[in-house]
């Protein structure tokens, strides 16, 4: 390949007059030699040291992860692993299928080529663990920094990904529970988290009083963060604490709505949002997981029959499929409403 050499301070000179003139091959990049630089040229243009070289080839940035995978993967491979991440303001969170874990670090750098914002990207190593349902997770390319902000709905989100749950999947369920929201409600948002729900309730409806409870101490550290962040003070009331203890002491029989966003430990609480819910008529909204060819039909029936059991009516005003869950349940909520008998 030919190449034009030149000294190294009139190096960038001459790149413009070899583009200007058409010649300059940037599919290649120029070399080095001492105090000199070698331009790829697809002739050689009078006047000018000319050598022969070979020239490395430039990495094209990919136009998308697809590209970008289909460099080192086979196309199934590809279409299973851009189906299975999430971006948490700068960090992409991956599941990788055991047979591919060996390619783990090239895919993350794919990811960090294609997507500008995100800086870290994390595996996921297990499913979410314990109480706190925190996913762990192992940094696989980029910065190793797993605090992270998120966005939705202008409401700025701050967490640590592996210590705090929280699941940019669920927004559309927050924003819909928002839009019910009527002002002067007083709101139980148990099972807080980093205080997704409440925020978003707040920024749609800023009329309201909220208590959110939250174990995780982690979780809780960012659900006060987030509060002051979204200049919630006064209206969300953050507690370090377990629901089962917080309802009945601080505010029994209070609450106009009930969230209990989590469709694993959701059924285990339900005597709590009664506990949080007001005699004279309450809406709690809960989660549960059913098979995908059914999801809500038995849930329905164990929910409705858990509240009447305990002198509540009960009603369901609404219910959706919020996401597919595994390849055999989805996630299902339930809007319902309350009464003492
Ligand atoms: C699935 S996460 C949901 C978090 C948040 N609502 C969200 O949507 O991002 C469930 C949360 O409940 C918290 N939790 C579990 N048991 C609890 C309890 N007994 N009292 C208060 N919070 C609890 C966990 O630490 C976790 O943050």
């Amino acid at each position: 390949m030919h190449g034009v050499r030149v000294p190294k301070r009139d190096a960038e000179q001459v790149r413009r007059r070899l583009m200007g003139d058409d010649i300059l091959l940037r599919d290649y990049q120029p070399i080095r030699d001492g105090d000199y630089v070698i331009f790829p040229a697809s002739e050689c243009p009078e006047g000018f040291d000319c050598v022969e070289r070979d020239f490395p080839a430039r990495r094209k940035k990919p136009r998308s992860l697809e590209d970008a995978l289909r460099e080192f993967l086979d196309p199934e491979d590809v279409q299973h692993v851009t189906k299975s991440f999430d971006i948490i303001g700068h960090v992409a969170i991956i599941r990788i299928p055991d047979e591919l874990w060996a390619k783990r670090k090239e895919i993350g750098e794919a990811i960090l080529r294609v997507h500008p914002n995100v800086r870290t990207v994390a595996a996921e190593v297990g499913p979410h663990q314990g109480v706190f349902r925190v996913q762990p997770v192992e940094i696989i390319a980029g910065e190793p920094n797993l605090v992270t902000e998120y966005r939705e709905f202008g409401v700025r989100l701050r967490l640590e990904v592996g210590k705090t749950y929280f699941s940019p999947r669920l927004s559309y369920e927050r924003y819909r529970i928002a839009k019910q929201v009527r002002p002067g409600e007083f709101i139980a948002a148990l099972l807080a988290g980093v205080g997704p729900f409440p925020l978003v309730i707040h920024r749609f409806q800023p009329n309201i009083r909220v208590y959110a409870v939250e174990l995780n101490p982690d979780a809780y550290r960012f659900l006060v963060e987030n509060i002051r962040l979204n200049r919630a003070e006064g209206k969300i009331e953050p507690i370090l604490g377990d629901v089962r203890d917080v309802v009945p002491a601080r505010y029994p029989h209070q609450a106009d709505r009930v969230l209990m966003p989590s469709p694993i430990l959701a059924e285990d609480f339900l005597d709590v949002a009664l506990a949080a819910a007001k005699y004279s008529g309450a809406i709690i909204h809960t989660y549960a997981l059913g098979p995908n060819d059914d999801p809500f039909t038995e849930k329905e029936y164990e929910l409705l029959r858990f509240f009447r059991d305990r002198g509540w009516d009960a009603k369901v005003l609404n219910r959706r499929v919020v996401r597919s869950y595994s390849p055999r349940l989805d996630q299902v909520s339930f809007d319902v409403y309350v009464k003492r008998l």
